[in-house]
């Protein structure tokens, strides 16, 4: 039988350290514990919110309703071949746990994607992505438990409309399904051969640079790592010292004309073409041109070192990080005339 707890303060669960109630409160750690919590006959009138390592994710006031942290734990491989090897991770396992089992394994794909935080379960949710590699990437399918019908449905790649910080569960099916489980495809790096074969990839930002500082001479999934590792810790705030959620924002993506618009009035405007034609633009850049940069505003700011971090420095409530979101949208749409979205999910 579930315990679940009546206004527990979610201070704990979230890593901007907002400390909102939540009416009700359970840890699942199976997907019974999940269909008994559905059966319970005095929580079904009750809204439900799922959490996983709450670090993307903005409480703006306390939450009328049920919250089910999905703690589901276990790793496992499902199938392999000699060059392939598919491992499921449920929901409750951290995501990071789950990128160094990979590493110690020899198995490639998820090094890129080292050091996010959160669990497994949210990461196919905004289909996570850092360092030139997204989880589509190497996804190969999901379970996830119907919050009404109670059904365990699969997900296949396609199925997940996977797009820059999207997909149908932050989409048309949000809050309708709890994604149990997770199953990504590895490449199995077992000999000098298949090293010698695999994309690694270290096109993205200051990667090959931090290699060659580290004197990883030698290309491995574990340098690969540490390097991407050593670029985020010099430039993220650590949740546990400071209160964020990552990026705020997404990058926004303009049209060709627009952004020839904006590139003859700032040319030095840092910019990264797609293949459709359009151009994203980062919101960090963007933002610290509008001055809000270190900037500290009560017990809120936009971090020293990426403006695009929005942070609590002590007790700040949601409702002031969402006003201070809310002011810094406001002025990137006034000098620019960009619409800046959040990326983080406000509740
Ligand atoms: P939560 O915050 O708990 O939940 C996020 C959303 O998913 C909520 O809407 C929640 O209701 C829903 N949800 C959670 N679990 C489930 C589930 N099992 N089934 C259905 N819905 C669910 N993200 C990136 O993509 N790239 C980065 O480089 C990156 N860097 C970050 C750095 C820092 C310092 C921080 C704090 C965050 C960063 N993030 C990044 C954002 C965040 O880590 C990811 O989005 C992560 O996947 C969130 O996982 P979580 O378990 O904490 O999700
Ligand atoms: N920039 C500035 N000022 C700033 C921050 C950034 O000018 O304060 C400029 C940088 O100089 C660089 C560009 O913006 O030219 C991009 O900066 P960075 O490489 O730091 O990446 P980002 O676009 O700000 C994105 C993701 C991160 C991810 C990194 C690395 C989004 C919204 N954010 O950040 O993801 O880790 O790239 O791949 O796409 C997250 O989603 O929470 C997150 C942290």
């Amino acid at each position: 039988m579930n315990t679940v707890e009546s206004n527990i303060s979610l201070k704990p669960y979230n890593t901007f350290g907002i400390d909102a109630e939540a009416k009700y409160f359970t840890e699942i750690k199976s997907v019974d514990d999940f269909r008994e919590v559905l059966e319970d006959k005095k929580l079904a009138g009750e809204k439900k919110l799922i959490l996983g390592g709450g670090s993307n994710i903005l409480l703006t006031q306390n939450y009328d309703g049920l919250v089910i942290r999905n703690c589901i734990p276990g790793i496992e491989v499902v199938s392999e071949t000699e060059h392939h090897v598919i491992v499921k991770a449920n929901a409750g396992v951290v995501w990071h746990e789950l990128v160094l089992w990979a590493i110690e394994r020899n198995y490639g794909g998820i090094e890129n994607l080292s050091l996010i935080p959160g669990f497994c379960g949210a990461a196919p949710m905004q289909n996570i992505g850092a360092y030139g590699v997204e989880i589509k990437d190497v996804f190969y399918e999901l379970e996830a438990v119907d919050v009404h019908a109670g059904a365990l449905v699969k997900f296949s790649l396609t199925d997940c409309e996977f797009g820059y910080r999207e997909s149908v569960f932050k989409g048309k099916y949000k809050g309708q399904f709890l994604i149990t489980s997770l199953s990504l495809r590895f490449v199995k790096l077992n000999s000098a051969h298949a090293l010698a074969q695999y994309r690694f990839r270290t096109e993205y930002g200051d990667i090959k640079e931090t290699l060659s500082q580290m004197r990883a001479y030698d290309l491995s999934i574990k340098a690969v790592s540490d390097a991407v590792i050593k670029i985020r810790s010099s430039k993220l705030p650590d949740p546990k010292k400071i209160g964020n959620a990552g990026s705020f924002f997404k990058n926004p993506v303009v049209s060709k004309p627009e952004y020839e618009r904006l590139v003859a009035i700032y040319p030095v405007m840092p910019s990264y073409l797609q293949k459709d034609g359009s151009v994203k633009v980062p919101a960090g850049w963007l933002i610290e041109q509008c001055g809000w940069k270190g900037k500290v505003v009560g017990n809120t700011g936009s971090h020293a070192t990426q403006a695009l971090v929005l942070v609590n420095y002590g007790n700040a409530t949601g409702n002031q990080i969402w006003q201070l979101a809310l002011d810094i949208q406001q002025s990137v749409k006034e000098k620019f005339g960009i619409e800046i979205s959040p990326e983080v999910n406000v509740v």
